[in-house]
């Protein structure tokens, strides 16, 4: 234990956390790490974060069911504050998402989805390398970038990035961020029209 505030590693998850959804969704959507409750439950997008994101999607006309979801890091990353229980998440770092890349590559393989939806800043460096920023690309179908531009090839529209659903729900003012989340989506969902 280093320093005594932090007593959480990622190597405490509960479990490796793997995409979710039809196997052949049109639309596979990208996070960062599975949160406190899909570590236990095994499963990605079903904490708060994903209630968010379903009520988005459900928004936009866009059948949560026939959509796919998944993580750019396989494991939950926390710390627990001594004395405490909540497991807090932290954000991953350029090493882990580079570990848990040729799991995510090979997600969209086998998906093979006519778009990706990047959620979040992670999300987006994942897939689009390290200049990527969220504020400024957000909203629209993006080129893929090389060296990995064999996920073009295959076909893929996109990606398309936008905000983190928990962003809503850490706001101060979660409709403003709502109402911002929504037309991102809207985008995905004319395409897939
Ligand atoms: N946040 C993510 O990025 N992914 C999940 O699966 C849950 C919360």
């Amino acid at each position: 234990m280093s320093g005594g505030a932090e007593v959480g590693r990622g190597y405490d998850a509960t479990q490796t956390v793997f995409g979710a959804g039809d196997p052949r969704a049109r639309v596979l959507l990208l996070g960062e790490q599975p949160g406190d409750q899909e570590d236990r439950q095994g499963r990605p997008f079903v904490g708060p974060a994903g209630h968010v994101l379903d009520r988005a999607l459900a928004d936009v006309g866009v059948d949560s069911g026939h959509a796919c979801v998944t993580n750019a890091v396989k494991h939950f990353k926390f710390t627990v504050r001594p004395g405490r229980k909540r497991r807090i998440h932290k954000s991953p770092t350029l090493r882990e998402m580079t570990a848990c890349r040729p799991w995510l590559l090979a997600e969209l393989r086998l998906v093979s989805p006519e778009v990706v939806v990047t959620l979040g800043t992670t999300a987006g460096k994942a897939l689009l390398g390290s200049g990527f920023r969220v504020t400024e690309q957000r909203g629209a179908l993006l080129p893929w970038p090389g060296p990995d531009g064999e996920t073009a090839e295959d076909g893929i529209s996109g990606p398309l990035a936008t905000i983190h659903p928990s962003a809503v729900l850490r706001a101060d003012d979660r409709d403003a961020v709502y109402d911002g989340l929504v037309p991102d989506l809207r985008v995905v969902a004319d395409l897939l029209r």
